[in-house]
């Protein structure tokens, strides 16, 4: 697999779990009750996984392109910034279920407003790469260009980490469809 294809298949994974966040957001709207500690796992995963393992990557390869094009360095800048913002997003939230966990009072309204900003603006930010950053990259990237950027890959320290992350994902997918359905 390539560089953006792995990237591609990141997104389609953390999507599916976001659809799943957004259905719950509307049963939630409706009187429903979450169950704070698999949002808690759902959210913490996702921070994980884009912090720890696919941002670092697309990171890198921003660095490695940079300076090519002036449209790419624009989309690619907006990005970077992204990350930070997400990674700010993510955490204000877990902060802010860890404390619902240890009986800090939050409206229900408000949660859902946060839960919701998230999810938002975690798609957004997948929309915005698949439709703006990845098409421009493969109009400037040669294969010679692919083969470099995936030599200067971060390496994962852990070798177990991709599948300790696949075992997490399936577990967490279906107890959210679980979660959803009853
Ligand atoms: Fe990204
Ligand atoms: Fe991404």
């Amino acid at each position: 697999m390539t560089v953006v294809s792995e990237l591609h298949q990141d997104h389609v994974n953390l999507i599916k779990l976001l659809d799943i966040l957004d259905k719950k957001i509307i049963k939630l709207k409706d009187g429903g009750q979450p169950n704070f500690g698999l949002m808690a796992d759902v959210i913490g995963y996702i921070a994980t996984y884009a912090e720890g393992y696919h941002h670092p990557k697309e990171d890198k390869m921003f660095t490695f392109f940079k300076g090519r094009n002036g449209k790419l360095d624009g989309v690619m800048q907006e990005c970077e910034n992204a990350h930070a913002n997400l990674k700010g997003y993510a955490h204000a939230l877990l902060e802010s279920i860890d404390g619902i966990l240890h009986d800090a009072v939050m409206p229900m309204n408000e949660f859902i407003e946060k839960l919701e900003e998230f999810v938002r603006n975690e798609k957004n930010h997948l929309d915005f790469e698949e439709a703006k950053v990845f098409p421009v990259l493969s109009q400037v990237a040669s294969d010679a260009d692919w083969s470099a950027v995936e030599a200067g890959l971060p390496v994962q320290e852990d070798p177990l980490f991709g599948e300790k992350q696949a075992e997490e994902y399936k577990a967490l997918y279906v107890e959210l469809m679980r979660d959803i359905n009853s």
